[in-house]
Protein backbone atom coordinates (compact mmCIF):
# COMPACT_ATOMS: atom_id res chain seq x y z
CA UNK A 1 0.00 0.00 0.00
CA UNK A 2 3.23 2.32 0.18
CA UNK A 3 3.13 4.84 -2.56
CA UNK A 4 6.70 3.64 -3.77
CA UNK A 5 5.33 0.52 -4.70
CA UNK A 6 1.66 1.47 -5.30
CA UNK A 7 2.89 4.02 -8.20
CA UNK A 8 6.01 2.11 -8.99
CA UNK A 9 6.48 1.60 -13.09
CA UNK A 10 10.33 1.05 -12.15
CA UNK A 11 12.13 -1.29 -14.09
CA UNK A 12 9.35 -1.54 -16.84
CA UNK A 13 9.92 -0.97 -20.87
CA UNK A 14 7.94 1.41 -22.63
CA UNK A 15 7.25 2.55 -26.13
CA UNK A 16 6.02 6.69 -26.44
CA UNK A 17 4.99 7.15 -29.93
CA UNK A 18 5.82 11.20 -30.94
CA UNK A 19 7.92 11.34 -27.91
CA UNK A 20 10.30 13.81 -29.81
CA UNK A 21 8.49 16.75 -28.14
CA UNK A 22 5.62 17.86 -27.12
CA UNK A 23 3.13 15.61 -24.92
CA UNK A 24 5.20 12.76 -25.38
CA UNK A 25 8.85 13.94 -24.46
CA UNK A 26 6.42 14.82 -21.18
CA UNK A 27 5.29 11.51 -20.80
CA UNK A 28 8.59 9.84 -21.73
CA UNK A 29 10.30 12.35 -19.47
CA UNK A 30 7.81 10.97 -16.56
CA UNK A 31 8.69 7.71 -17.51
CA UNK A 32 12.71 8.11 -17.31
CA UNK A 33 12.54 9.88 -14.02
CA UNK A 34 10.82 6.79 -12.58
CA UNK A 35 12.94 3.94 -13.98
CA UNK A 36 11.82 3.25 -17.39
CA UNK A 37 13.33 1.79 -20.53
CA UNK A 38 11.91 3.93 -22.79
CA UNK A 39 11.83 4.05 -26.81
CA UNK A 40 10.65 7.56 -28.88
CA UNK A 41 9.90 7.36 -32.20
CA UNK A 42 9.67 10.41 -34.79
CA UNK A 43 9.74 11.28 -38.14
CA UNK A 44 12.73 13.97 -37.90
CA UNK A 45 15.56 11.69 -36.91
CA UNK A 46 18.16 14.55 -36.14
CA UNK A 47 15.81 16.06 -33.37
CA UNK A 48 14.28 12.57 -31.87
CA UNK A 49 18.34 11.55 -31.78
CA UNK A 50 19.19 15.05 -29.82
CA UNK A 51 15.92 14.44 -27.59
CA UNK A 52 16.91 11.11 -26.48
CA UNK A 53 20.58 11.64 -26.05
CA UNK A 54 19.18 15.04 -24.07
CA UNK A 55 16.83 13.49 -21.77
CA UNK A 56 19.09 9.81 -21.26
CA UNK A 57 21.79 12.40 -19.59
CA UNK A 58 19.12 14.52 -17.23
CA UNK A 59 17.56 11.15 -15.91
CA UNK A 60 20.26 8.96 -16.31
CA UNK A 61 18.15 6.55 -18.20
CA UNK A 62 17.87 4.91 -20.94
CA UNK A 63 15.84 6.98 -23.66
CA UNK A 64 16.57 5.11 -27.61
CA UNK A 65 15.49 7.09 -30.26
CA UNK A 66 13.79 5.10 -33.52
CA UNK A 67 13.13 7.17 -36.06
CA UNK A 68 10.27 6.08 -38.16
CA UNK A 69 7.22 7.36 -40.04
CA UNK A 70 4.14 5.94 -38.74
CA UNK A 71 1.56 7.10 -40.96
CA UNK A 72 1.92 4.05 -43.68
CA UNK A 73 1.91 0.21 -43.19
CA UNK A 74 5.60 0.25 -44.05
CA UNK A 75 6.61 2.66 -41.31
CA UNK A 76 4.88 0.50 -38.75
CA UNK A 77 6.48 -2.63 -39.90
CA UNK A 78 10.31 -1.12 -39.71
CA UNK A 79 9.39 0.06 -36.46
CA UNK A 80 8.01 -2.80 -34.87
CA UNK A 81 10.86 -5.00 -36.58
CA UNK A 82 13.62 -2.51 -34.81
CA UNK A 83 11.74 -2.78 -31.57
CA UNK A 84 11.12 -6.85 -31.87
CA UNK A 85 15.32 -6.43 -32.75
CA UNK A 86 16.03 -4.90 -29.82
CA UNK A 87 13.22 -6.20 -27.03
CA UNK A 88 11.44 -10.20 -26.38
CA UNK A 89 8.73 -7.72 -24.40
CA UNK A 90 7.39 -4.56 -23.47
CA UNK A 91 5.40 -3.37 -20.86
CA UNK A 92 3.64 0.01 -22.03
CA UNK A 93 2.73 1.31 -25.21
CA UNK A 94 1.82 5.01 -25.19
CA UNK A 95 -0.09 5.64 -28.45
CA UNK A 96 0.66 9.46 -28.65
CA UNK A 97 1.72 10.08 -32.16
CA UNK A 98 -0.70 13.07 -33.88
CA UNK A 99 -1.24 15.59 -35.86
CA UNK A 100 -3.91 17.71 -36.76
CA UNK A 101 -5.29 19.90 -39.65
CA UNK A 102 -7.66 22.96 -40.12
CA UNK A 103 -9.19 24.48 -42.70
CA UNK A 104 -12.61 25.87 -43.53
CA UNK A 105 -15.62 23.89 -43.60
CA UNK A 106 -16.66 24.72 -47.41
CA UNK A 107 -12.46 24.03 -48.73
CA UNK A 108 -11.65 21.04 -46.40
CA UNK A 109 -9.34 18.61 -48.47
CA UNK A 110 -8.80 14.75 -48.83
CA UNK A 111 -5.65 15.63 -47.72
CA UNK A 112 -6.27 16.95 -44.61
CA UNK A 113 -8.77 14.06 -43.62
CA UNK A 114 -6.59 11.07 -44.62
CA UNK A 115 -3.62 12.65 -43.12
CA UNK A 116 -5.00 12.78 -39.70
CA UNK A 117 -7.64 10.15 -39.67
CA UNK A 118 -4.81 7.67 -41.02
CA UNK A 119 -2.16 8.49 -38.31
CA UNK A 120 -4.18 9.57 -35.70
CA UNK A 121 -6.53 6.37 -35.84
CA UNK A 122 -5.04 3.74 -38.65
CA UNK A 123 -1.68 3.73 -37.27
CA UNK A 124 -3.02 3.88 -33.78
CA UNK A 125 -5.09 0.45 -34.32
CA UNK A 126 -1.75 -1.27 -36.34
CA UNK A 127 1.25 -0.76 -34.14
CA UNK A 128 -1.40 -1.84 -31.15
CA UNK A 129 -1.99 -5.03 -33.51
CA UNK A 130 1.91 -5.36 -34.02
CA UNK A 131 2.51 -4.93 -30.82
CA UNK A 132 0.58 -7.07 -29.36
CA UNK A 133 3.34 -10.50 -28.71
CA UNK A 134 5.51 -8.27 -27.07
CA UNK A 135 2.70 -6.51 -24.53
CA UNK A 136 1.54 -9.92 -23.86
CA UNK A 137 4.91 -11.75 -23.27
CA UNK A 138 5.33 -10.33 -19.52
CA UNK A 139 1.14 -9.73 -19.04
CA UNK A 140 0.04 -11.37 -15.79
CA UNK A 141 -3.39 -11.57 -13.92
CA UNK A 142 -0.99 -9.59 -10.90
CA UNK A 143 1.22 -6.97 -13.08
CA UNK A 144 -0.66 -6.18 -16.76
CA UNK A 145 0.46 -4.48 -19.63
CA UNK A 146 -0.45 -1.13 -20.53
CA UNK A 147 -1.95 0.54 -23.81
CA UNK A 148 -2.58 4.24 -23.59
CA UNK A 149 -3.98 6.35 -26.43
CA UNK A 150 -3.70 9.77 -26.57
CA UNK A 151 -7.34 11.18 -27.85
CA UNK A 152 -8.21 14.55 -27.10
CA UNK A 153 -10.77 16.79 -25.15
CA UNK A 154 -11.46 18.12 -29.02
CA UNK A 155 -13.17 14.61 -29.31
CA UNK A 156 -15.31 14.60 -26.73
CA UNK A 157 -16.45 18.54 -26.75
CA UNK A 158 -17.18 20.02 -30.06
CA UNK A 159 -13.69 22.13 -31.04
CA UNK A 160 -13.37 25.98 -31.50
CA UNK A 161 -11.22 25.40 -34.24
CA UNK A 162 -12.31 24.07 -37.85
CA UNK A 163 -10.14 21.12 -37.49
CA UNK A 164 -13.06 18.40 -38.98
CA UNK A 165 -11.05 15.08 -39.21
CA UNK A 166 -9.11 16.07 -36.02
CA UNK A 167 -11.93 16.01 -33.61
CA UNK A 168 -13.29 12.81 -35.40
CA UNK A 169 -10.30 11.70 -35.22
CA UNK A 170 -10.30 11.62 -31.61
CA UNK A 171 -13.78 10.61 -30.65
CA UNK A 172 -12.79 7.80 -32.64
CA UNK A 173 -9.48 6.74 -30.44
CA UNK A 174 -12.12 7.32 -27.53
CA UNK A 175 -13.82 4.54 -29.11
CA UNK A 176 -11.39 2.28 -30.45
CA UNK A 177 -9.97 2.50 -26.66
CA UNK A 178 -13.12 1.02 -25.38
CA UNK A 179 -13.43 -1.67 -28.19
CA UNK A 180 -9.39 -2.88 -27.82
CA UNK A 181 -9.93 -2.84 -24.23
CA UNK A 182 -12.51 -5.19 -24.16
CA UNK A 183 -10.55 -8.01 -26.40
CA UNK A 184 -7.38 -7.28 -25.18
CA UNK A 185 -8.13 -7.14 -21.50
CA UNK A 186 -8.36 -11.32 -21.56
CA UNK A 187 -5.05 -11.19 -22.65
CA UNK A 188 -3.85 -9.08 -19.69
CA UNK A 189 -3.25 -5.81 -21.48
CA UNK A 190 -5.02 -3.17 -19.87
CA UNK A 191 -5.96 -0.50 -22.61
CA UNK A 192 -7.05 3.23 -21.70
CA UNK A 193 -7.50 6.69 -23.15
CA UNK A 194 -6.08 9.82 -22.01
CA UNK A 195 -8.14 13.52 -23.66
CA UNK A 196 -5.84 16.36 -22.72
CA UNK A 197 -6.54 19.58 -22.95
CA UNK A 198 -4.19 22.55 -23.70
CA UNK A 199 -1.04 21.75 -23.13
CA UNK A 200 2.23 23.39 -24.79
CA UNK A 201 3.17 21.71 -27.90
CA UNK A 202 4.33 22.45 -31.75
CA UNK A 203 0.71 21.85 -32.22
CA UNK A 204 -0.93 23.66 -29.92
CA UNK A 205 1.38 26.51 -30.39
CA UNK A 206 1.49 27.09 -34.38
CA UNK A 207 -2.83 27.55 -33.38
CA UNK A 208 -1.89 30.30 -31.31
CA UNK A 209 1.49 31.73 -32.28
CA UNK A 210 2.63 29.80 -29.09
CA UNK A 211 0.83 32.67 -27.20
CA UNK A 212 -1.15 30.65 -24.55
CA UNK A 213 -2.26 33.82 -22.56
CA UNK A 214 -6.42 33.50 -23.84
CA UNK A 215 -6.35 29.98 -23.24
CA UNK A 216 -4.90 30.23 -20.05
CA UNK A 217 -7.38 32.70 -19.28
CA UNK A 218 -10.25 30.90 -20.22
CA UNK A 219 -9.35 27.25 -18.83
CA UNK A 220 -10.96 26.63 -15.61
CA UNK A 221 -7.80 26.57 -13.81
CA UNK A 222 -5.90 29.58 -15.60
CA UNK A 223 -3.02 27.72 -16.45
CA UNK A 224 -2.23 25.20 -19.73
CA UNK A 225 -1.31 21.61 -18.89
CA UNK A 226 2.43 20.76 -17.19
CA UNK A 227 4.68 17.40 -17.56
CA UNK A 228 3.49 16.57 -13.93
CA UNK A 229 -0.08 16.89 -14.87
CA UNK A 230 -0.01 14.37 -17.92
CA UNK A 231 3.04 12.44 -16.55
CA UNK A 232 1.44 11.55 -13.36
CA UNK A 233 -1.64 10.55 -14.89
CA UNK A 234 0.19 8.01 -17.29
CA UNK A 235 2.22 6.65 -14.20
CA UNK A 236 -0.84 6.37 -12.29
CA UNK A 237 -2.33 4.42 -15.21
CA UNK A 238 0.53 2.01 -15.56
CA UNK A 239 1.32 0.98 -11.99
CA UNK A 240 -0.22 -1.05 -9.48
CA UNK A 241 -2.58 1.39 -8.33
CA UNK A 242 -4.56 1.89 -11.94
CA UNK A 243 -4.13 -1.46 -12.95
CA UNK A 244 -8.38 -1.71 -12.24
CA UNK A 245 -9.00 0.92 -14.72
CA UNK A 246 -10.20 -0.38 -18.28
CA UNK A 247 -11.30 1.22 -21.09
CA UNK A 248 -11.41 4.98 -19.66
CA UNK A 249 -10.63 7.87 -21.41
CA UNK A 250 -9.68 9.99 -18.84
CA UNK A 251 -9.80 13.96 -19.36
CA UNK A 252 -6.59 16.57 -18.16
CA UNK A 253 -7.50 19.66 -19.04
CA UNK A 254 -8.07 21.72 -16.27
CA UNK A 255 -11.63 21.20 -15.72
CA UNK A 256 -12.90 22.18 -19.31
CA UNK A 257 -14.64 19.05 -20.14
CA UNK A 258 -16.68 18.71 -16.94
CA UNK A 259 -17.32 22.15 -15.87
CA UNK A 260 -18.46 24.28 -18.97
CA UNK A 261 -21.75 25.88 -18.48
CA UNK A 262 -22.84 24.37 -21.67
CA UNK A 263 -22.75 20.84 -20.29
CA UNK A 264 -24.61 22.18 -17.13
CA UNK A 265 -27.63 22.70 -18.79
N1 LIG B 1 -0.96 19.86 -27.12
C1 LIG B 1 -2.23 19.80 -26.89
O1 LIG B 1 -2.81 20.78 -26.43
C2 LIG B 1 -3.01 18.56 -27.16
C3 LIG B 1 -4.34 18.50 -26.73
C4 LIG B 1 -5.08 17.34 -26.95
C5 LIG B 1 -4.48 16.24 -27.55
N2 LIG B 1 -3.18 16.32 -27.96
C6 LIG B 1 -2.60 15.10 -28.58
O2 LIG B 1 -1.36 14.80 -27.98
C7 LIG B 1 -0.53 14.12 -28.91
C8 LIG B 1 0.82 14.84 -28.99
O3 LIG B 1 0.61 16.14 -29.51
P1 LIG B 1 1.54 17.38 -29.21
O4 LIG B 1 0.64 18.52 -28.90
O5 LIG B 1 2.63 17.03 -28.27
O6 LIG B 1 2.07 17.62 -30.72
P2 LIG B 1 3.50 17.91 -31.34
O7 LIG B 1 4.29 18.83 -30.49
O8 LIG B 1 3.21 18.29 -32.74
O9 LIG B 1 4.21 16.45 -31.29
C9 LIG B 1 3.82 15.43 -32.16
C10 LIG B 1 4.84 14.30 -32.09
O10 LIG B 1 4.42 13.26 -33.00
C11 LIG B 1 5.46 13.04 -33.97
N3 LIG B 1 4.83 12.69 -35.25
C12 LIG B 1 4.02 13.47 -36.01
N4 LIG B 1 3.67 12.81 -37.14
C13 LIG B 1 4.28 11.59 -37.09
C14 LIG B 1 4.32 10.47 -37.95
N5 LIG B 1 3.68 10.47 -39.14
N6 LIG B 1 5.05 9.39 -37.58
C15 LIG B 1 5.70 9.38 -36.39
N7 LIG B 1 5.70 10.41 -35.53
C16 LIG B 1 5.00 11.51 -35.88
C17 LIG B 1 6.23 14.36 -34.02
O11 LIG B 1 7.57 14.24 -34.50
P3 LIG B 1 7.93 14.44 -36.09
O12 LIG B 1 7.25 15.71 -36.53
O13 LIG B 1 9.42 14.48 -36.13
O14 LIG B 1 7.38 13.22 -36.75
C18 LIG B 1 6.23 14.72 -32.53
O15 LIG B 1 7.18 13.97 -31.84
C19 LIG B 1 -1.29 14.12 -30.24
O16 LIG B 1 -1.96 12.89 -30.41
C20 LIG B 1 -2.29 15.25 -30.06
O17 LIG B 1 -3.43 15.09 -30.87
C21 LIG B 1 -2.44 17.45 -27.79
Amino acid sequence: MEINSLFSVKGKTAIVTGGSRGIGEMIASGFLANGVKVYISARKAPALIEKANELSEKFQQECIPVPCDLSSSEGINNFVTEIKNNEESIDFLINNAGAAWGETFESFSEKGWDKVMNLNVKSMFFLTQQFKTLLTKNASLEDPSRVINIGSIDGLNVPAFETYSYSTSKAAVHHLTRVMAAKLVKENILVNAIAPGPYPSEMLGSAVNSDYTEIEKRNPRKRVGSAEDIAGLVIFLCSRAGAYTVGETITSDGGIVKTSSHNLG
